[in-house]
């Protein structure tokens, strides 16, 4: 599969140690969006904007190392893997990052294909989403 890369921000408008949501979708749909983090030591990872727990927007948790701390329970999600670490259990999609020049890109035909079934039968006949909206 062919990767288009959409600029999502520059790696300075995401804070140290913090987050970046990007909506996904059509606002009827209520997709969850991607969280992009940034690591105190600028590495940037993308995931799924909701906890493999119950659900809560990672991009509201903290970074903590390879980790993101979610804010409602406290359980730490892997960066690189989108995995939570033991004892908790269970996984959150993580999406392809390209940084260049001090840009962060996200490959466009991942965000807009469903991140789960049940996505895609919410999503419907108008697949995910034909915006994704970058903040430059
Ligand atoms: S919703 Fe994230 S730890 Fe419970």
């Amino acid at each position: 599969m062919l990767e288009q890369w959409k600029l999502i921000c520059k790696v300075k408008d995401i804070p140290p140690g913090g987050a970046r949501h990007v909506p996904r979708g059509l606002a009827w749909q209520e997709l969850p969006g991607v969280a992009v983090f940034r690591t105190l030591d600028d590495r940037i990872h993308a995931l799924l904007d909701s906890c493999p727990n119950t659900g809560e927007p990672l991009s509201e948790g903290v970074v903590v190392g390879e980790h993101v701390r979610c804010p409602r329970h406290e359980w730490h999600i892997e960066l690189e893997t989108g995995c939570a670490v033991a004892p908790e259990k269970g996984c959150t999609r993580r999406y392809n990052v390209k940084v260049e020049d001090g840009k962060v890109y996200l490959d466009l035909l991942e965000l807009n294909a469903p991140a789960s079934r049940a996505e895609a039968a919410l999503a419907g006949t108008y697949g995910v989403a034909p915006m994704v909206r970058a903040y430059l």
